[in-house]
């Protein structure tokens, strides 16, 4: 199955120079299978229109690609429909939810939003391995309401260190925020242990989703949390499209940030009530050609399995684990027990920039630099690393050239091999 699949990826037969492309980056950004591709075009060619507005054809076949979307989403993530908001990226998402909350603290909403306000009797807890997207938001608002902002630590073994997880997260905790996969560390976190400790408070969880929705199965409802954000690009969708799924009751009470067009019930000069959700938070003409090319990929994803996927992904990190291993001079980031197919590493005596370029004159694409989470890199003493993130279409030959041209990086720098 996952060695034919790879021919649905038009991209991957690039050559980048001589050599082949061994593409190791679907954590910045995944590849887009044909059908997606084919989807965009299509709607550009037949569909094109704007939704929930005109009498026309064209306009109720848009809507219906866009609605249908949502369909699909809530088919892969759990939950009805309604609670799936399309916003601009993952980073969009995390921002109406801190900025509703903050909006709330500061009187807007009414009755319904008085239950997120927040003062500086309050705290929010987040993780030091969130990526700045899951992290600044909240020290944002933090800085607004003058609630206090903690953090979960992370251990020698890239995973969370719960071991004070009562006392960081206790009766003042409103928000705990959190990862569910590290996208440096590639390590699975506890979501129903961290959930327990929020529920047991009466704090609300927020889960950033980005590097779990596309490798694994997730069902937010199952996991219980109250809000959760990712993007369709990393899951074989395309840019400019993300996911807000919130708790039916949770979502309407939120006020929006983006007001405007399309999310109205009425208006007059003085004042506008607003729809309940999803249109709530839909302010303005939305991107209904990447919804619509979205709902492929969701198909695609579920036709392929996000079982097999998270298996075949753990077989190729077992593989890039065992290489780094063999290889002098490489310390890997983490080494949680539960992980997907991200290894982040740290080359001795060679920056991550050269890392990168070395790879990339061997036809391998990595990521270099902090990957958005400064503050977990400063945890494990380096300012940036090198990172391979497999997905779906990668295969052991793509670790083995990433493997080889690995072992040739620190001779090539002329640093020396350990122990010369
Ligand atoms: N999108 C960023 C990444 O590459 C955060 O992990």
């Amino acid at each position: 199955m996952f060695s034919r699949l790879r021919g649905d990826f038009p991209i991957l037969d690039a050559r980048i120079g001589k050599s082949p492309l061994s593409y190791l980056d679907s954590g910045a950004t995944s590849q887009k299978p044909q059908c997606v591709i084919d989807t965009f075009v299509e709607y550009y060619q037949q569909r094109n229109s704007a939704v929930h507005r005109g009498a026309h054809s064209l306009a109720v076949e848009a809507t219906d690609a866009f609605e249908n979307g949502r369909i699909a989403v809530a088919g892969l993530v759990g939950g009805d429909a309604e609670q799936v908001c399309w916003t601009k990226n993952a980073t969009e998402a995390l921002n109406i939810v801190a900025l509703g909350i903050d909006r709330a603290s500061h009187g807007f909403g009414g009755e319904a939003a008085e239950r997120f306000a927040l003062s500086p009797a309050d705290s929010i807890v987040i993780t030091e391995m969130e990526h700045h997207a899951n992290l600044v938001p909240w020290q944002q608002l933090a800085a607004s309401t003058g609630a206090q902002l903690r953090w979960l630590p992370v251990t020698d073994a890239g995973e969370l260190d719960l071991s004070r997880l009562t006392d960081i997260v206790d009766e003042t905790t409103k928000v705990l925020a959190f990862t569910h996969v590290s996208n440096v560390l590639g390590t699975v976190n506890p979501v129903q242990r961290l959930v327990a400790r929020a529920r047991e408070v009466g704090a609300y969880v927020v889960l950033d989703a980005c590097q779990s929705v596309p490798h694994m199965p997730v069902d937010f409802t199952d996991l219980d949390v109250d809000f959760a954000a990712f993007s369709a690009h990393k899951a074989l969708g395309p840019t400019g499209l993300g996911v807000l799924w919130g708790r039916p009751g949770l979502l309407d009470a939120l006020p929006p940030v983006l007001t405007g067009g399309s999310m109205i019930t009425s208006v007059s000069m003085e004042e506008s009530g607003f729809m309940p959700a999803p249109q709530r938070f839909e302010a303005g003409t939305q991107p209904v050609a990447e919804v619509a090319a979205f709902a492929t990929a969701v198909g695609y994803l579920a036709e392929v399995g996000l079982e097999e996927i998270f298996d075949h992904e753990r077989q190729l990190a077992r593989i890039l684990l065992d290489g780094i291993a063999e290889i002098p001079g490489i310390r890997v980031l983490g080494d949680a027990e539960t992980r997907i197919g991200t290894v982040a590493f740290d080359v001795d005596g060679v920056h991550a920039h050269d890392v990168g370029q070395y790879l990339d004159s061997q036809g391998v694409a990595v990521r270099v630099g902090h990957h958005c989470a400064q503050p977990l890199h400063r945890r494990f003493g380096v300012t940036a690393s090198t990172r391979a993130s497999t997905y779906l279409y990668n295969n052991a030959e793509d670790c083995r050239r990433f493997l080889s041209a690995l072992a040739e990086v620190r001779p090539f720098f002329g640093v020396a091999a350990e122990g010369a």
